[in-house]
């Protein structure tokens, strides 16, 4: 795992942008795996000014979104099919028909769940998973005891997740109690992995996350067995860290490392 240390949120988001655009450089029919949440806000920012200064095309890009909340139409103000169309999907030129969100009002849920996996596999699989993680530990949905080889599929929201996200609704009782997400094991066979956590509430889980066992109680701890799993942190973020020097000592001599 690589851990990268920036001293702010903006920061923090420029790295992250440009380890996206790094990878469309190369690929640039990528698939790219979204994520939702205030986290990935200012990366998302980043990657449309980028393409507004003609620096970056998503002609080409195919997208998967990581999770959706069960019951909210894609309409509804709080659901992420909304948040992504603001915040992403209508200010850059991914076509339409390129880009898969679960569904939150399937009739279906387990058919609906082993479409979208299979839709993944037919595009080749995910070339760079963004990823935030809850307060909770999760990555996606996967509430901590989630199976760290889980698929696709519905979960229980925890409390503190309810909590977290209270924030976005009018009173807690309207934030949904079920989503649709990714697995675990779906996210660990994306062939890169960014990360991103921002704040001290944070500072725990990435401590956690990074240094400490891998358990499904922190499902970010399954990113320990990824082989190219990036963590980007703001310096609030990184406050639990222990390893901080070794991580900063790699990041600084990067330029001239090979990238192995
Ligand atoms: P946040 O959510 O970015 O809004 O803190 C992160 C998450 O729950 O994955």
């Amino acid at each position: 795992m690589e851990v990268i240390i920036q001293r702010d949120y903006q920061q923090m988001s420029r790295v992250a942008a440009q380890l996206v655009v790094d990878v469309l450089n190369t690929k640039p029919n990528a698939v790219l795996g979204m994520a939702t949440g205030s986290t990935p806000l200012g990366l998302y920012q980043e990657l449309v000014r980028l393409h507004q200064a003609g620096q970056v095309d998503f002609s080409r890009v195919t997208t998967f979104n990581l999770d959706e909340y069960v019951g909210l139409p894609a309409n509804h103000p709080q659901s992420y099919h909304h948040f992504m169309d603001e915040h992403f999907f209508r200010q850059v030129n991914i076509p339409r028909h390129n880009i898969n969100i679960p569904s939150g009002t399937t009739s279906n849920y387990p058919a609906f769940c082993q479409w979208y996996e299979g839709r993944i596999a037919e595009c080749g699989g995910i070339d760079v998973q963004i990823l935030g993680i809850g307060s909770d530990g999760h990555i996606a949905f996967n509430e901590p005891t989630s199976s760290l080889s889980s698929r696709t599929r519905l979960k229980t929201l925890s409390k503190q997740t309810i909590d977290d996200n209270a924030r976005f609704f009018e009173h807690r009782e309207d934030v949904p109690v079920y989503a649709i997400t990714m697995g675990v094991g779906t996210i660990l066979d994306a062939r890169k992995l960014l990360l991103v956590a921002s704040g001290k509430t944070k500072a725990k889980a990435v401590a956690q996350a990074v240094e400490g066992p891998v358990t499904s109680m922190v499902t970010a701890s399954a990113l320990q067995l990824h082989r190219d799993a990036i963590v980007i942190v703001d310096e609030e973020a990184a406050a639990g860290l222990t390893m901080r020097e070794y991580y900063e000592f790699i990041y600084a001599a990067k330029p001239a490392a090979p990238r192995t």
